[in-house]
């Protein structure tokens, strides 16, 4: 079903959650759970670029996964690999932007050279970008934002006191794109998991029960209006924001 024309957020994050519990109810592997979830990443990107979402930022590792067991992490990293390989074409297609979110220099070579190759392959995209978090996690952006504002205090570029929430964003990995509009969760968890911590201070959250491999385009729509029907009022009465 076709959402109502307007109010399209701009910036949807998704935590992709529930791929092993799917897989566990199949009688499968967990990979075979991230294996169906890539069907799922192409409905959200299809879904985005249908609805005229200009951001979509999905939380695909978290540096907590590299505790995972060996060949489950492994799995993933070939998982990305192929799947960067095989959906390049059709991203290209839909005028979709690949850009990275997290440390890269964590991950392997062959990783960094495929992230590589589809940030330059789908560098032309204009109607969304598709922010991929890998080994990102919110304390390791907050610290590194930390580190940054201090050296340079340190050396004399900014004022301590001149420090102000512009200065915060700008030096977060996450500077160049607008915060979240909407979070979505699947799998029924209802809690942020060192994802987007400052970015999603005043963003609309929607959580389903839905694993991830079973998320559809019409589940995305679904929770697109659910967005559509809430009213943002960042600490604001109604009145005022309806003044403005
Ligand atoms: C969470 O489910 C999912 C992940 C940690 C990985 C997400 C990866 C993909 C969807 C596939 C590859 C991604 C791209 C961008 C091509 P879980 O394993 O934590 O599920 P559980 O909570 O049921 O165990």
């Amino acid at each position: 079903m076709e959402t109502s024309i307007g109010n399209i957020p701009r910036h949807v994050a998704i935590i992709m959650d529930g791929n092993g519990r799917w897989a566990e109810e199949h009688g499968k592997e967990r990979i075979f759970g991230h294996m169906n979830g890539v069907e799922s990443v192409r409905n959200a990107v299809r879904a985005s670029v249908r609805n005229g979402v200009r951001y979509l930022t999905l939380y695909a590792f978290s540096t907590e996964n590299w505790g995972r067991p060996v060949q489950e992490v492994e799995a993933l990293m070939e998982l990305l690999c192929k799947s960067i390989v095989n959906e390049g074409r059709e991203l290209c297609e839909q005028g979709v932007r690949v850009e990275i979110l997290g440390d890269r220099s964590r991950m392997s070579e062959k990783v960094q050279e495929h992230l590589s190759l589809i940030e330059r392959e789908t560098s032309a995209g204009d109607r969304l970008t598709l922010i991929l978090a890998l080994n990102y996690s919110s304390r390791w952006e907050i610290t590194r934002m930390a580190q940054r504002i201090a050296r340079e205090a340190a050396e004399g570029k900014i004022a301590p006191e001149e420090i102000d929430q512009q200065t915060v964003a700008g030096h977060m990995a996450t500077a160049a794109w607008p915060d979240p509009d909407l979070l979505i969760r699947t799998s029924g968890e209802r809690r942020l998991s060192n994802f987007l911590l400052w970015q999603l201070a005043y963003t609309e959250l929607y959580f389903t029960d839905i694993y991830w491999p079973d998320f559809t385009e019409a589940e995305f729509d679904k929770a697109i209006r659910s967005y559509q029907s809430r009213e943002r009022r960042y600490g604001l009465t109604t009145k005022q924001r309806r003044e403005k």
